[in-house]
């Protein structure tokens, strides 16, 4: 039987994820495959610590160029995340000939241009499967069989350890501290959780979903991200009252001439398929022309789900390697010569509903003057609930509006800000119905 021989540069969680399937699945890769796959070199700073995984004699090393530069490997996996040193292995791994793997979202997000056009220009396949979602086969979907399709919009749940969190916090009242950490032990967490908390990770996500659903690169600054570490429980027993749940969105749209692409949580009605997904399962929904709305759902973090995906590219381009072909599929979905440049759309010119929280003082009058300033800017008012009070606090005073646009919104707060009916700044959660 055919060897394929692989690298691996990064031996953490996911990586010794596929370290353990390679070694105790390799008898249903080989049937898939038609061949073995070998992991020949593991490359980490830390040869040292047991991840309780075995590894045979001479394959660990501390030199990363004992992968990058080793004559009898094909396909380089790198799961080192991050940045640097990533960019500079994996360019250097292309440049050399090899084949590519990773899960490292915040690269490709950040510098998808520069690493997706050499692997264009080398023809090779570069499998990213793990960068979004897990184990979920969203990236295959969106280059393969989705293909037939105009898409529309995606919107998703792709952070399991922000859903993880937001799922405690809803259904068993824990503090948003306590769930944070329990993800971060169970691994699914990024190395700095403030990527998770803070949307960053979602938006990496986002990136690459909008790159591939429409064809068009993604200036990642011009994304907006904002994360769950201001949501508390009293938001999520308001948003409760209203009949909706808080989750965590990476929203992708087509707009035109430019594409919507925001990261916040936002309110989604219970009965919505997305509120149903909770701890850290990922969920993507595509809407396009053709089949309306489909959803792909599954294990969003965690070594075996991660790892996972991860060989499943492996073996995908262990099959170009077999057959001695370059890469059949274009990297980004669309052919290099109808990629797009679009901008992200302004938040200020999105459309939405907004659940809003003040606290009012008490006293006559005020619904008016806050009622009146919303209506001033366009902003019509679907529900109002005030709850008791709160002693010498206000009293918390709690609004849903009908479509608005963004900035209109927040030009009202801004000029609510400046009254002295609201004794704090106002909660603004968006919805999506
Ligand atoms: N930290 C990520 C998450 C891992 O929680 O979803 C998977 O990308």
């Amino acid at each position: 039987m055919k060897i394929i021989k692989v690298g691996l540069i990064g031996f953490g969680i996911v990586g010794s994820g596929v370290v353990k399937i390679l070694s105790d699945n390799s008898d249903v890769i080989s049937q898939r495959l038609g061949a073995k796959i070998e992991l020949v070199k593991i490359a980490d700073l830390d040869i040292e610590t047991d991840r309780g995984v075995k590894v045979e004699p001479g394959v660990l090393t501390k030199d990363v160029d004992e992968v990058l530069t080793n004559p009898e490997i094909d396909i380089v996996i790198e799961l080192i995340g991050g940045t640097e040193p990533a960019k500079t292995f994996m360019m250097k791994a292309m440049e050399n000939g090899k084949r590519v793997v990773t899960a490292n979202k915040a690269l490709l997000a950040k510098h998808g241009d520069e690493v997706f056009s050499l692997a264009e220009e080398k023809g090779f396949a570069l499998g990213f499967e793990a960068a979004v979602g897990g184990c979920i086969p969203i990236i295959r979907s969106l280059k393969e069989s989705f293909a037939a399709t105009q898409i529309k919009s995606i919107v998703g749940i792709v952070n399991g350890t922000a859903n993880y969190i937001l799922s405690q916090m809803t259904e068993n009242g824990r503090e948003f501290g306590v769930a944070l950490k329990e993800a971060q032990e169970l691994g699914f967490a990024e190395a700095d959780p403030t990527f998770d908390v803070e949307g960053i990770d979602t938006a990496h996500k986002a990136a690459l979903l909008t790159r591939l659903a429409y064809g068009t690169s993604v200036n990642f600054d011009e994304i907006y991200i904002q994360g769950i570490s201001d949501i508390t429980l009293k938001d999520i027993d308001c948003a409760r009252e209203f009949g909706y749940k808080i989750k965590l969105l990476a929203i992708s749209k087509m707009n035109g001439d430019s594409v919507e692409v925001r990261v916040h949580p936002a309110m989604i009605p219970e009965d919505h398929s997305l509120a149903q997904i909770n701890g850290v399962f990922n969920a993507v929904q595509i809407y396009d022309d053709l089949m309306e709305k489909s959803a792909l759902i599954g294990h969003g973090a965690g070594s075996l789900p991660t790892a996972s995906a991860v060989i499943g590219d492996v073996i995908e381009i262990a099959r170009d390697v077999l057959l001695g072909v370059s890469s059949r599929v274009p990297v980004q979905a669309f052919d290099p010569k109808s990629f797009k440049n679009l901008p992200v759309t302004d938040i200020r010119q999105i459309e939405t509903e907004y659940f809003l929280r003040f606290n009012a003082l008490d006293k006559p009058g005020v619904l008016s003057v806050i009622s009146g300033i919303l209506g001033d800017h366009s902003i019509s008012i679907k529900s109002v609930i005030q709850q008791g009070r709160d002693e010498g606090k206000g009293v918390p005073l709690i609004l849903m509006t009908h479509q608005a646009r963004e900035e209109n919104i927040q030009d009202a707060l801004a000029k609510l800000n400046h009254t002295d009916v609201i004794s704090e700044k106002p909660i603004v959660i968006r919805c999506e119905s």
